[in-house]
């Protein structure tokens, strides 16, 4: 049954949450403050490079089901506001900035009508640290009828139309689960009736306390970082011995209990989500006297870093030093498929090798504003062969398709000397050594 919704904040998640919902044949209406993303959005441009999200959004807008406002006032009408806001990392480190979300539920509050029936529901999708949830509900107490809900969203950027539409599960988070069946509450009703065609697809809901569902989803994160910081660990032990990496990762993976996703060595993890949440979650985990528990994340976090440190050593390793030397960095989103340069790991190497005076070229397919607000507009070249012209070194930090395919003779063939430094541990080091190239990778020893 059609349910009428609003999502607040049409960022990255909640646009996304948006179009889906629209998709799934609700009638949605998207709020955010940023007059020229709504436009943007209602007009069928997509703000951000998602594979497949243009086509949801123009579906939604074709069909009109689907629209973007900056007023409040127009979301007076839905029965379910979802709230996809950003929680940025507090500039002095403290942990999740929370303030988009407080006063998104305030101007919420002041719009939303008082209700007797059927709850209004305010569900929350936003990455917080635990009690977040708890605190926002109070500032929804002296509106009549409205009920808030925790429901954490775990979309990756590049696979986001379909994390969405085919969730590995839905997470709810209540005030309290006391343990009563979840079918009788009202508000868990509510939301399945949003969700009815995932759930009738068999995706498993969960219902669960606030604090759990906040939980839930800081702790898969911090499960994904630390797993990534493992392999990169066990690499830098590879480089030492001269073992290489993948061999390990493809064996350790096999067993079911480790499992082979996110055991990809390189450069580390970047992006909006990782490198925050981690560092939010042990900044929660101090204020709630428990911080020597998640310290581990700390390491995680300085494993990371210190793969960023390793590339710009070896790159000065294989140059001799890197003042004024040609260098071209493949790749400037933090990962393929995005054009999102957030905490990218290949932006902050640039930036390490420009900073040791060489004279560095960043091209990537998608990343360009991004790439020159960071490096200087003069220091991006879209074209891959242009970029690759006269490098003396080539260093892989994104590992788009295009740059995997490389082929190693026609490259050679572009740059002034065949070195490539691998950063993400995807090239095969025989084909490319054969076409006469001094091949590094991060996690691949010299053999003894
Ligand atoms: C991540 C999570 O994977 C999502 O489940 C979560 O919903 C999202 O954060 C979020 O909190 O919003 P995302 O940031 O889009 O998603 O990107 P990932 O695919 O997780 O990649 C993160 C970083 O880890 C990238 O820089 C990637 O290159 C790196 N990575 C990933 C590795 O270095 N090795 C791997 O094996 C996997």
């Amino acid at each position: 049954m059609t349910q009428k919704i609003s999502v607040i904040g049409v960022g990255y998640l909640g646009a996304v949450h948006a179009a889906a919902m629209a998709e799934l044949g609700h009638d949605v209406i998207g709020l955010d403050v940023d007059a020229e993303r709504v436009a943007a959005l209602q007009s069928g441009r997509a703000p951000f490079h998602e594979p497949g999200f243009e086509e949801l959004l123009r579906r939604g807008l074709a069909a009109g089901r689907l629209r973007f406002t900056t007023d409040y006032a127009e979301l007076a009408g839905a029965d379910v506001h979802f709230l996809g806001l950003g929680t940025p990392q507090r500039a002095d480190g403290t942990g999740a900035d929370l303030s988009y979300l407080e006063s998104a539920v305030d101007a919420l509050a002041a719009v939303l009508p008082a209700r007797a029936g059927a709850p209004t529901l305010v569900v929350g999708k936003s990455t917080v640290p635990a009690g977040t949830a708890r605190a926002l509900a109070a500032r929804l107490e002296h509106v009549p009828g409205a009920q808030l809900m925790w429901n954490p969203e775990f979309l990756r950027e590049g696979f986001a139309v379909r994390d969405t539409l085919t969730p590995d599960r839905l997470v709810y988070g209540i005030p309290s689960a006391d343990g009563s069946a979840p079918e009788q509450d009202p508000r868990v009703r509510a939301l399945d009736a949003v969700y009815a065609p995932l759930l009738e697809a068999g995706t498993p809901r969960l219902v669960m306390g606030y604090e759990a569902a906040e939980l839930v989803k800081v702790s898969a994160n911090a499960f994904l970082a630390t797993k990534i910081s493992f392999i990169n660990a066990v690499a830098e032990m590879c480089e030492a011995t001269g073992a290489d990496v993948t061999d390990v990762a493809v064996a350790i993976g096999m067993d079911d209990r480790i499992g082979s996703r996110f055991l990809r060595a390189g450069v580390g993890f970047g992006g909006g989500c990782l490198p925050k949440d981690i560092r939010a979650f042990l900044a929660s985990a101090e204020q709630h006297g428990v911080g020597e528990a998640l310290g581990f994340l700390r390491e995680v976090d300085t494993i990371n870093e210190r793969r960023r440190a390793r590339v710009v050593e070896l790159a000065s390793e294989m140059l001799g030093g890197l003042g004024g030397r040609r260098i071209t960095v493949l790749g400037a989103a933090f990962k393929p498929d995005s054009d999102d340069v957030r905490d990218s790991p290949a932006l902050d190497v640039a930036r390490r090798l420009l900073d040791a005076g060489a004279d560095v070229t960043v091209t990537d397919p998608a990343a360009r504003a991004g790439a020159q607000r960071l490096v200087g507009e003069d220091r991006f070249v879209q074209d891959t062969d242009e970029a690759l012209h006269g490098a003396e070194l080539v260093v892989l930090l994104t590992e788009w398709p295009e740059y995997r395919e490389l082929d190693p003779a026609r490259t050679a063939g572009l740059v002034a000397a065949p070195r490539m430094l691998d950063g993400r541990t995807v090239l095969d080091p025989a084909a490319w050594r054969e076409a006469g190239w001094e091949l590094r990778s991060l996690g691949r020893g010299e053999a003894p």
